[in-house]
C-alpha cells in the first residue's frame, strides 16, 4: 500500500498550543506554492496510489477551487480509487466550498472540532464556537461526505471527565463516522509553553480519556488505535498505513515521506520551498534495526498489535499486565496504553 500527502501550511491564524508547521497571513503565495507542490510531484514516477491526504495546516485555508485544481493534476500522476481526504477547521468552510470538495473529489473530511463547549474553545483561541463546528459536520454531510473526521482535544486546565464526555456524546449524535481525540500537549516555541497553562494531573487526565473511551464505545465507537475511534469500516486508511510502516510520498513544505526505504523530510521554509529545486532537507535510509524500532513503535499503537516475533522482552510485559497476546499478535492492555512509550522502549531496548 502507498499513500500521497499533501502539506498545505497556511493558517487563518496559530492557535497558541499548536506546533505543526503552518504560518498565516501568506495568502499571496498560495499560487506559486501550489505550483510548487505539482512541480515537486513531477520527481515522483506516476503510480496509482491507494490513499490521498491533504493535511496542514489547515488546507481549507486555500480556496477550494485551488483545491480542487491541485487535486485534480495530481490524481492524472497518482490515480486513486480509495480513500482521499481533507483537513478542515470550521472557521475556514461554508456548505458552498465543502460542495466544491466534494464534487473535486474528496471522499473523506477531517474536521479540528477540538470540543463541543464554548469555554475551552476560547481557551484553545478556536476561531469557531461549538454551534460553527457542529454546522460544519452537518454542512459536510449536506455536501455529500459519508466519511467524516472530528479531532477533540482533552486534558485541558479545570476539564473534568463529564466535560469530555459531553463533547464526546454531543460529536456523536452527528453524522461523525471516525474521531481523533488528543491530550493536549504543550509543545516547544508554542504560546503555551510561555504561558504554561496549568494541566491536569496525569491521574485526572487519564480519567477523562477513560471517559471519552466509554462514551464513544458506548455509540457504537470502537477503538482502533491509541488516539483512534471509528464506526466499523470507517478506519482512517491513510494513517493506518503509517502505523504499519508503509510508505507514503509527502509533497510540499515540512512534509515527510518515506519511499524506497528512505525516510525524507523537506524543508520547513515556506519562500524557500517555494524557490528550491530540491526540497529535501533530510534524508534517512532506514536500517534494519530502524525498520524494527518503528514496527514496535507505530505498530503497537494499533489495537490489534503486531505479530509476535519472539522478542525476549514480551513475558514479563506480559507478566505486568502490560502487554496480551491478540491471536498469533501482541498488543497493549489497557493499562499498557496508558504508559505506551514506556512500553515500547521496554521492548525495543
Ligand atoms: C492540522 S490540525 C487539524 C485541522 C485544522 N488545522 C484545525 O485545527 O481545525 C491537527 C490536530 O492536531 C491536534 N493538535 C494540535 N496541536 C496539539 C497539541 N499541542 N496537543 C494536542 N493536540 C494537538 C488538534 O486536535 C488539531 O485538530
Ligand atoms: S491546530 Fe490547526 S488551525 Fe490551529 S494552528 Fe494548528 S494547524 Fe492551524
Amino acid at each position: 500500500m502507498i499513500g500521497l500527502y499533501v502539506h498545505l501550511p497556511f493558517c487563518l491564524r496559530k492557535c497558541p498550543y499548536c506546533a505543526f508547521y503552518s504560518v498565516s497571513g501568506a495568502e499571496s503565495l498560495f499560487p506559486a506554492y501550489v505550483e510548487r507542490v505539482i512541480q515537486e510531484s513531477r520527481l515522483f514516477s506516476p503510480r496509482p496510489v491507494d490513499t490521498i491526504y491533504f493535511g496542514g495546516g489547515t488546507p481549507t485555508v486555500l480556496p477550494p477551487t485551488l483545491l480542487k485544481d491541485l487535486l485534480a493534476t495530481l490524481l492524472e500522476r497518482f490515480p486513486c480509487n480509495g480513500e482521499i481526504t481533507v483537513e478542515a477547521n470550521p472557521a475556514t468552510v461554508s456548505p458552498a466550498s465543502l460542495q466544491i470538495l466534494r464534487r473535486a473529489g474528496f471522499n473523506r473530511i477531517s474536521i479540528g472540532v477540538q470540543s463541543l463547549k464554548n469555554e475551552e474553545l476560547q481557551f484553545l483561541e478556536r476561531l469557531h464556537s461549538a454551534e460553527d463546528a457542529a454546522q460544519t459536520i452537518l454542512d459536510a454531510s449536506n455536501a455529500g461526505f459519508e466519511n467524516i473526521s472530528a479531532d477533540l482535544m482533552f486534558g485541558l486546565p479545570g476539564q473534568t471527565p463529564e466535560d469530555v464526555a459531553f463533547s464526546a456524546d454531543q460529536l456523536c449524535n452527528l453524522p461523525v463516522s471516525h474521531i481523533s481525540a488528543y491530550s493536549l500537549s504543550i509543545e516547544d516555541g508554542t504560546p503555551f509553553a510561555v504561558r504554561s497553562p496549568e494541566l491536569p494531573e496525569e491521574e485526572a487526565e487519564r480519567e477523562m480519556y477513560y471517559s471519552l473511551r466509554r462514551s464513544l464505545e458506548g455509540h457504537g465507537f470502537l477503538q482502533y488505535e491509541i488516539s483512534n475511534f471509528a464506526r466499523p469500516g470507517f478506519e482512517a486508511m491513510h494513517n493506518t498505513n503509517y502505523w504499519l510502516c508503509g510508505e507514503y510520498i509527502g509533497l510540499g513544505a515540512g512534509a515527510h515521506g518515506y519511499t524506497d526505504g528512505v525516510r525524507y523530510e523537506n524543508t520547513c521554509d515556506l519562500k524557500a520551498y517555494i524557490s528550491s529545486t530540491d526540497a529535501v532537507a533530510n534524508k534517512t535510509v532506514l536500517t534494519d534495526a530502524d525498520r524494527y524500532e518503528e514496527r514496535y513503535m507505530l505498530g503497537l499503537r494499533l489495537r490489534k498489535g503486531i505479530r509476535y516475533d519472539g522478542n525476549s522482552n514480551v513475558p514479563r510485559l506480559i507478566r505486568a499486565g502490560l502487554l496480551e497476546k491478540h491471536g498469533e499478535n501482541i498488543r497493549l492492555t489497557e493499562r499498557g496504553m496508558d504508559i505506551a512509550n514506556y512500553v515500547i522502549t521496554e521492548l525495543i531496548i
